[in-house]
C-alpha cells in the first residue's frame, strides 16, 4: 500500500486530500504544527513545524510520497520561512528517507503575476525541481473557499470591490484533491502541471452570485486593479486552458454541494 504524507493536513486542501486518499485506500499521514503524534480517523498525525524543522524527520520516515500543501500566505518574512526554508528542510528529510515522489502545490500564474506571494511560490517550485527528490508541481487556480473568504472580508468592510476585467477560474478543493491522486498514480513528472475549475467568470460575476447565494446586501464596486498587478490579472494569468478541469462550479459550491 502506498504511504502518503500530506503536509498542511489541517488546511483547506489538506483536509479534502486526506478524505480522498483514505477513500482510495492509501495509507495516510499528515502534519500540523499543533498535532501530537496520534492516529485519528484513519490518519496518522505528526506534529511538525517547517520553520524549525521540528518533527519533519519522523513524519517523512517511511513515506513513499509526500504531498506538500503547508503554506502561510501573505505573512511577509514568515511566508518565506515556511515556503523556502521549510520546503528546503522537507526536501532534505525526504531525500534522506528515500521518498519516491514529492508533489508541491503552487498557483496558476505564479510565474506571470508580479505579486510577492506568487514570487515566493516560484522560488519554492525551483527548490523542489532542484531538490534531489523525484517531483511534480501542480499549479491550481483559486479555491472556492478562498474566494468566499476574500468576499466575506470585503463585505464586512461595507462593499465588494471587483475588477470586471479580471477573469477567474475558481476550483473546488475536492476536485484538486482528486487531481492529486491522479498525480500520485502517474508518478513523478519532473515538470509542472496546471489545474483549474470548470468555468471562467469575472470577479464581478463571482461577487454578485455570492451576494445572492448568501443573502448579503452590499454594493459591488467595479474598479480596475491598478498597476502591473492589475494588468497581470486582466491579461488572464489566473486562468488556465489545461485539461482536465475540475467539475464543481462556483454556483454548485455556493449551493452547498
Ligand atoms: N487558497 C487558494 O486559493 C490556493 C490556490 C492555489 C494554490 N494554493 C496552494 O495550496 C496549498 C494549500 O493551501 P490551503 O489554502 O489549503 O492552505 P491553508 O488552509 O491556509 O492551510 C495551510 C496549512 O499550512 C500549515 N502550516 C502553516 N504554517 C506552517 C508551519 N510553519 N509548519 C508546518 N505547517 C504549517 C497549516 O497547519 P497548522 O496551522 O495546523 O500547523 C495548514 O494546514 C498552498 O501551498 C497554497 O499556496 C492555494
Amino acid at each position: 500500500m502506498t504511504r502518503v504524507l500530506v503536509t498542511g493536513g489541517s488546511g483547506r486542501l489538506g483536509r479534502a486530500t486526506l478524505e480522498i486518499l483514505k477513500k482510495e485506500g492509501y495509507e495516510t499521514r499528515a502534519t500540523s504544527r499543533s498535532a501530537r503524534a496520534s492516529e485519528e480517523g484513519g490518519v496518522r498525525w505528526f506534529g511538525a513545524d517547517l520553520t524549525t524543522g521540528r518533527g519533519l524527520k519522523e513524519a517523512v520516515e517511511g513515506a513513499d510520497v509526500v504531498v506538500h500543501l503547508a503554506s502561510a500566505p501573505y505573512r511577509g518574512r514568515y511566508t518565506r520561512r515556511v515556503e523556502l526554508d521549510g520546503t528546503g528542510a522537507l526536501l532534505a528529510a525526504a531525500r534522506a528517507a528515500g521518498v519516491r515522489h514529492l508533489v508541491y502545490l503552487s498557483i496558476v500564474g505564479a510565474d506571470r503575476v508580479p505579486w510577492g506571494y506568487f514570487r515566493v511560490k516560484v522560488q519554492a517550485e525551483r527548490l523542489v525541481r532542484d531538490g534531489g527528490v523525484p517531483w511534480t508541481v501542480l499549479r491550481a487556480t483559486q479555491f472556492h473557499e478562498f474566494v468566499e473568504q476574500a468576499l466575506r472580508g470585503m463585505a464586512r468592510l461595507g462593499a465588494l470591490v471587483a475588477d470586471p476585467g479580471i477573469p477567474a477560474q475558481p476550483v473546488d478543493v475536492r476536485d484538486v484533491a482528486r487531481r492529486l491522486t491522479d498525480v500520485i498514480e502517474a508518478g513523478p513528472r519532473r515538470g509542472i502541471e496546471e489545474f483549474g475549475g470548470p468555468e471562467v467568470l469575472t470577479m464581478a460575476e463571482a461577487a454578485e452570485s455570492w451576494l445572492r447565494a448568501r443573502g448579503v446586501r452590499r454594493p459591488v464596486l467595479r474598479m480596475r486593479v491598478p498597476g502591473a498587478l492589475g494588468r497581470g490579472f486582466r491579461a488572464g494569468h489566473l486562468v488556465t486552458d489545461a485539461r482536465p478541469t475540475g467539475e464543481l462550479t462556483w454556483e454548485r459550491y455556493l449551493r452547498g454541494e
